[in-house]
């Protein structure tokens, strides 16, 4: 299963890309938003840290406005992922991109009906939102199975399911069980990830063994 990072901001990339643990990374309106950087530069930045697919997302809502941005966000880098909303211009814009070799992450999917169009219109990626679904009261994680058991039956569909705005360690176990090929984790939960009170308890003790050894290993 492939980690992505879903952040705008670039030293906490460059902290954990180190860990080797960063496939990619996503970013979205909100996320440059925060970030307070123009988008053009902030992402050319996160491309020259992380080799792997790196998304930005377009604002336009109409096809070929979209297609215009796409084509500007994709001229980057080589390894940008031009994002685009789950509508019908959303999608018109992924296929154009995609006819073009653009990678497209198809985003703000919340069911299996939209995941089949975006496969058909050619995705890299589909982004089904889990959080925002368990936040409604349903079950984001039975989404995601829905759309790897389709995508399984039809083996011409190459689009990655990418699990996106994750709220907690289990979405990525549950999703990795899955088969889900992407999860894009904001940055504390892949450190929460490395994380178990076993781990720390049982370190702390050989820790403290060792120390009564007087010995040093160099
Ligand atoms: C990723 O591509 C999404 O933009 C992100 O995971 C959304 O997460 P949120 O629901 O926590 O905003």
């Amino acid at each position: 299963m492939k980690f992505f990072i879903d952040t705008a901001e670039v030293n906490e990339i460059k902290t954990l890309a180190r860990t080797g643990m960063v496939d990619g990374v996503t970013t979205n309106p909100t996320l440059i938003a925060k970030s307070g950087r123009k988008i053009t530069e902030v992402i050319a930045e996160i491309c020259d840290l992380v080799p792997g697919p790196i998304s930005a997302e377009v604002t336009a809502t109409e096809a070929d406005a979209m297609i215009t941005e796409g084509k500007k966000l994709a001229k980057i880098a080589k390894n940008v992922a031009v994002k685009v909303p789950l509508t019908v211009d959303g999608l018109i814009c992924c296929k154009a991109l995609r006819d073009q070799g653009t990678m497209v992450n198809v985003t703000l999917c919340f069911s299996a009906a939209q995941a089949l169009l975006a496969a058909k219109a050619g995705a890299t990626f589909i982004s089904p939102f889990v959080g925002r679904l368990d936040d409604i009261g349903e079950d984001g994680m039975s989404l995601i199975a829905d759309i790897c058991t389709i995508y399984k039956a039809y083996p011409n569909l190459k689009t990655e399911v990418l699990v996106a705005s994750v709220r907690h360690p289990m979405h990525v176990v549950a999703a990795a069980k899955l088969g889900a090929h992407v999860a894009t984790v904001p940055p504390a939960i892949l450190r929460q990830l490395y994380n178990h009170p076993l781990t720390d308890k049982g370190l702390a003790a050989f820790l403290a063994d060792w120390a009564k050894t007087g010995q040093s290993i160099l």
